[in-house]
């Protein structure tokens, strides 16, 4: 018996000297300042933000114009996280840029970027990854088979969905599995993150982004970095923490949704959010144990489903992104679809029961219908059922999502990682659908 106990007590001490362990090392990596080449955050119309991180404290500075490196900013104090903003940019215009520090080689090759413009009037492509967080050669190979598809043509927004650095979002997680990997595409293109879960197990998410809080982008100001629009063009994107914030019917970020939306009058609304309203891969939207919200007991997805989705199609919004489960999965164009996969009904819930093409009146009209889908297997993929009855286009293969913004139609495709559209279905607008 006496045996027994000491085996006991060895075993649950050997246990606890094991989390304390892992709790303090994941503790020192999400504290610790490594190196950090810089990368580009808060885009917006007349600025831009360069960050970086230096081994020893020192002023940094970054020299820019649109042909010669002519002009400069510098910080004021000496520091390692470094933060420089460029302003009085003019809108819609590429910019060459070169950064200047000290203590960290920098990789100033091919460096530039592009200011917001409010009108334009040519096409635009956003490119969205999901749960790309796991350090491997995925990464790469989603990025490449990208921009093997792109060729020359120009990318304007690169929006991951969630859980960008496993397992828990620590600083050196997202060294390792996002600077790394992405350091080139970096160079010359803005991040825009949404929190996912295995990102909010630490503090390092909102050190490493930015977000406007006061509308900088277009869209009404939020006053939090939570939930924001980004506008260009014909195009409007809200940018929804579903991790964090309160998703319940009275809260902020649906009062500040109902205020953004119906104040927007751009053609095209894109929504994303990491937890999905309907999914049956790795994650299951019927299960209310699944995904907790810390503001309570029920599950995010249900949370997002009943509370987030009839605001976002009472506006209109046409097509939703998220994440979490590592698959694809894609819907037709819904509307009203509020409750678990039995209560889907296809002559209720379905507007139009095409599979590859799609058609909604130009002007906006409340439950037009909009197009749901998953992309979480940018890098890891599960096992899951896909049997959602809501979502009949779905896979469990790695890839990503390219957007095409036209006048007239949106085109979304999935893009696997050997380069094959696997996926692909066009929403077009029109003054009369037949
Ligand atoms: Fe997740």
């Amino acid at each position: 018996m006496k045996l027994k106990k000491q085996i006991l007590f060895l075993f649950i001490s050997l246990i606890a000297l094991v989390s304390l362990g892992r709790l303090s090392l994941v503790s020192y990596d999400s504290f610790i300042i490594l190196d950090r080449q810089p990368y580009l955050q808060m885009q917006t119309y007349d600025s831009i933000t360069v960050k970086w991180q230096s081994p020893q404290e020192e002023l940094g500075c970054v020299r820019y114009g649109k042909t010669d490196l002519s002009q400069k900013a510098c910080e004021i104090k000496p520091r390692r996280r470094h933060k420089v903003v460029l302003q009085g940019l003019e809108e819609g215009t590429q910019y060459i840029y070169r950064v200047e520090a000290n203590s960290l080689h920098i990789d100033n090759t091919h460096r530039y970027f592009s200011t917001l413009a409010k009108d334009i009037n040519k096409t635009q492509y956003i490119w969205l990854i999901g749960d790309s967080g796991k350090k491997s050669v995925y990464q790469l190979q989603v990025l490449k088979s990208m921009q093997e598809y792109m060729l020359d043509k120009t990318l304007d927004f690169w929006l991951l969905l969630g859980d960008n650095a496993y397992t828990s979002g620590t600083q050196k997680q997202y060294n390792d599995s996002f600077f790394e990997p992405f350091q080139d595409f970096l160079k010359t293109h803005v991040p825009w993150a949404l929190n996912g879960n295995h990102d909010a197990r630490r503090w390092a998410f909102y050190d490493i982004f930015e977000f406007p809080t006061l509308g900088e982008d277009g869209g009404v100001a939020s006053g939090t970095e939570k939930f924001y629009s980004i506008e260009q063009g014909d195009l409007h994107i809200v940018m929804i923490d579903s991790e964090e914030s309160d998703l319940s019917k009275d809260s902020a970020l649906v009062q500040w949704l109902e205020k953004d939306l119906k104040s927007n009058t751009k053609k095209w609304t894109i929504a994303a959010f990491h937890h999905p309203p309907y999914t049956d891969a790795g994650h299951d939207s019927d299960n209310s144990m699944d995904s907790h919200s810390r503001f309570s007991l029920t599950s995010r997805l249900f949370l997002i489903r009943e509370n987030i989705l009839p605001v976002l199609e009472k506006y209109d919004v046409d097509l939703v992104y998220s994440g979490h489960s590592h698959s694809y999965e894609r819907s037709k164009l819904l509307h009203k679809h509020y409750g678990d996969s039995t209560t889907f009904d296809e002559s209720l819930h379905l507007v139009q029961d095409n599979d590859y093409a799609y058609c909604k009146n130009i002007k906006k009209t409340p439950y037009a219908g909009t197009i749901y889908t998953v992309t979480g297997s940018s890098v890891k993929v599960h096992k899951g059922d896909l049997q959602h009855p809501a979502m009949p286009f779905s896979q469990n293969k790695r890839g990503s999502v390219l957007l095409e913004v036209n006048k007239n139609s949106i085109t979304s495709r999935f893009i696997n990682i050997d380069g094959e559209v696997d996926d692909i279905f066009t929403l077009h607008k029109k003054i009369k659908c037949r």
